[in-house]
């Protein structure tokens, strides 16, 4: 079946390389030299969709189908289980399609039984499909992923998208688990998080440009070079955070992603807005060129730093992070005037 053996191409090129991280060289926290407390006071956890999670990570939707994503998905429920981390499973229309797909879901629920785990599918799905998809796994919330430059540079891509906007205002009316909209790679702009949150979206996960390349991917796949200097096409990962943020106003939780698996990135989304950052092409490089045990000790290692930034920035909670001065310099503060954001708000606050 061709989609299942791309998403086995998806999962071996993707790892070929270590995956790229987003751009944060633009953003600067300020130095504290007189933080007033103990390392032991400074707390990771973060609320959103109603619960409140011990840390601001998250493994972000991956895979399923697969014997090989059966696998791949036992393992990071079993990373998820250990770190306590969230975790999305990925696009679970193989399921929809072939009951004998659902296995390799079902299977994140059963090696972690009471953690928060997200469902996915695409925009495309009907409200049924996306309730058989959260009853699959018991799912605690769903992503819809957004990806239609994905599906343009894939040569067996779908080309029709009409009637997206509605179907997701279809899909939250009629889902009773919270809906994260969610791009893949390619960022999301003020103007379409106005649009989701009207829809109905509880949560807006910006997926931006500078981690796992779609079109880079898709053109080792097809082996044809990417025309038309359309390989840089998206809105890298802080742009889009601040573009949401700014359209937000707090009406809905915010996720960064895409190329966020470093604590002192991760630290300046969250100083942004964000209340969690997701990661995957990460997770499954380390996953599978390290194993299970360096993926887990990597992110005791990507929280033990972010304790040491916000310790360092003067902050003893994600909540103070925000209140913490941000200064945003550069082609990042350049995009923001044009846009009528002005940068001074993040440079200027403070927590007095
Ligand atoms: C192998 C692979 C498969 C993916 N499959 C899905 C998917 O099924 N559904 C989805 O919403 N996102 C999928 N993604 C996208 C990721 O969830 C994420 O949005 C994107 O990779 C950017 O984050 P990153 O830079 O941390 O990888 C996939 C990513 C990779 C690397």
């Amino acid at each position: 079946m061709p989609r299942l053996v791309r998403k086995n191409e998806h999962i071996y090129l993707s790892i070929c390389r270590k995956p790229k991280r987003a751009d944060f060289s633009d953003l600067n926290f300020v130095h504290n030299c007189l933080p007033d407390r103990d390392l032991s006071d400074i707390s990771l956890k973060t609320s959103y969709l109603g619960r409140t999670e011990r840390s601001p990570l998250f493994i972000n939707a991956l895979t399923g189908g697969t014997g090989l994503a059966l696998r791949i998905n036992a393992s990071l429920a079993d990373v998820a289980r250990l770190t306590g981390l969230p975790m999305a499973v990925g696009s679970q229309m193989v399921a929809l399609e072939r009951s004998k797909a659902e296995a390799s879901f079902k299977v994140v629920r059963r090696v972690n039984p009471d953690g928060t785990i997200w469902a996915n599918i695409g925009s495309y799905a009907s409200p049924g499909m996306v309730q058989k998809a959260v009853r699959m796994i018991r799912a605690d919330g769903v992503q819809v992923h957004l990806n239609v430059p994905q599906e343009l540079f894939m040569t067996e891509g779908d080309s029709r998208f009409r009637g997206m906007i509605e179907r997701i205002r279809q899909i939250t009316a009629g889902i009773n688990v919270p809906v994260i909209a969610k791009e893949v790679g390619f960022g999301i702009a003020r103007e379409q998080a106005r649009v989701l949150i009207k829809s109905g979206v509880e949560a807006i996960d910006v997926g931006g440009r500078g981690g796992t390349n779609f079109p880079a991917i898709e053109s080792m796949r097809s082996g044809k070079r990417i025309s038309g200097g359309l390989e840089k096409w998206g809105i890298p990962t802080v742009i889009s955070l601040i573009e949401v943020v700014d359209a937000a106003e707090g009406r809905v939780d915010i996720f960064a992603s895409g190329g966020t698996y470093e604590a002192l990135d991760i630290a300046k989304a969250l100083s942004l807005g964000a209340c969690a950052a997701g990661m995957a092409g990460y997770p499954l490089y380390m996953l599978l060129k390290k194993g299970k045990k360096a993926l887990i000790n990597k992110i005791r290692t990507i929280e033990r730093d972010l304790r040491l930034v916000m310790m360092m920035a003067g902050a003893s909670s994600i909540a103070e992070l925000q209140q913490t001065p941000l200064v945003i310099t550069g082609f990042t503060a350049e995009w923001m005037q044009r846009r009528g954001i002005d940068p001074s708000i993040y440079a200027e606050r403070s927590m007095l």
